[in-house]
């Protein structure tokens, strides 16, 4: 397994107290396989990427339990010195904000070229022709004549083609992209995405897409991993989820997404809200707002179910939720 993350468990110490933002996270991504990691704002998705990167905020975050090992390495053990050198060049992250993420005052050449001449040792030329390689292979038109322009030259989709390129330049084995697309409109969405899934799968990397638009991942993933108030609470491969979800929550986001195949039906809306993350409510967290609550709900947690092998629920109820996929 490239990654597995192990019950991770995150806090975040403010002033009003503390915030349990990762509660026992536990995925996997293999190598050339794609993670899709869905739930509403709030769930964790992000906070559980910074801490596999190494890049949370340390304080006020803390990781108070777990382990994230990558090559079977857990790198929560590791100093500092060898986190940097895994990050950026054996694993790398992709944000929603290209125009925060790249530096405004040099040129896209010079920031791509910068990470073969501090990782590889190339020299500026050298390291210049490999920038172009790369934004030829990301698809910016006329990359040659574009290398020495600035990041606020270029378009939203161009700029996320960019942070893809720095991403992968230096061909690392995991990519985590949080919400990679979220800020482009649609028709480019799909081509970033099409992009992102085709150098996977040339370069057999691991991936973990993060993200709350069920409709994307549909043609992207491999598996789905649904998170809740800090927990996986279904993780499945995508076509088991899509034919018929093991957890209410999973349903619950399913029937909020628009479908081709089911036009002229309402859609759905989860009611309620997620819950505050310093009162998370007691026994399974999404119990007010599930429509199949019982009283073991509101006292026990449940554990992650074996569905099958490779399918988990954290749902008491979870035979009944799969079989209700046709009422
Ligand atoms: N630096 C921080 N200090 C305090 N709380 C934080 C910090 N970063 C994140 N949190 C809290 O941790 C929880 C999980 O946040 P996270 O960013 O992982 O959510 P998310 O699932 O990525 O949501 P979104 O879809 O909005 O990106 C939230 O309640 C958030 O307020
Ligand atoms: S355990 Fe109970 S409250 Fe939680 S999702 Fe299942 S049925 Fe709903
Ligand atoms: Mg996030």
């Amino acid at each position: 397994m490239l990654l597995e993350v192990r019950d991770l468990q995150v806090e975040f110490h403010t002033r009003d107290g503390v915030v349990k933002a990762v509660n026992g996270v536990s995925y996997s991504v293999d190598a050339g396989e794609t993670l899709a990691v869905l739930g509403e704002s709030g769930s964790g998705k992000s906070v559980t990427a910074q801490a596999i990167m190494g890049i949370l905020d340390m304080p006020p975050g803390r990781i108070t339990g777990g382990e994230v090992l990558f090559k079977e390495q857990d790198l929560l053990k590791l100093k500092e010195d060898r986190r940097r050198k895994i990050r950026g060049a054996d694993m790398a992250m992709i944000f929603q904000d290209a125009l925060s993420s790249l530096n405004p005052v040099l040129s896209v050449g010079a920031q791509l070229g910068e990470m073969f001449i501090v990782h590889r040792g190339m020299s500026r030329k050298d390291a210049r022709a490999k920038s172009v390689e790369l934004m030829d292979r990301v698809r910016i038109p006329a990359a040659k004549d574009r290398v020495n322009d600035y990041p606020h030259q270029f378009s939203g989709g161009m700029r996320q083609r960019i942070m893809i390129a720095m991403a992968m330049a230096l061909e690392p084995s995991l990519i985590i992209a949080d919400e990679p697309t979220t800020a482009l409109d649609v028709t480019v969405q799909a081509q970033v995405m099409e992009l992102l899934g085709e150098l996977r799968r040339e370069l057999d990397m691991g991936l973990i897409l993060i993200t709350h638009d069920l409709g994307v991942v549909a043609d992207v993933a491999d598996r789905i991993a649904v998170m809740y108030a800090g927990r996986i609470v279904e993780s499945a491969p995508v076509h088991d989820i899509y034919k018929a979800p093991a957890h209410p929550y999973t349903r619950g986001l399913l029937d909020s997404i628009p479908r081709l195949d089911q036009k002229g039906r309402d859609l759905y809306a989860i009611k309620g809200l997620p819950p505050n993350l310093q009162r998370i409510p007691a026994g399974c967290a999404f119990n007010p707002r599930c429509p199949r609550a019982r009283d073991i709900c509101r006292t026990d947690v449940p554990p992650l179910f074996e569905v099958d092998e490779n399918r988990h629920s954290a749902c008491f109820f979870w035979r009944e939720t799969l079989d209700d996929v046709d009422d």
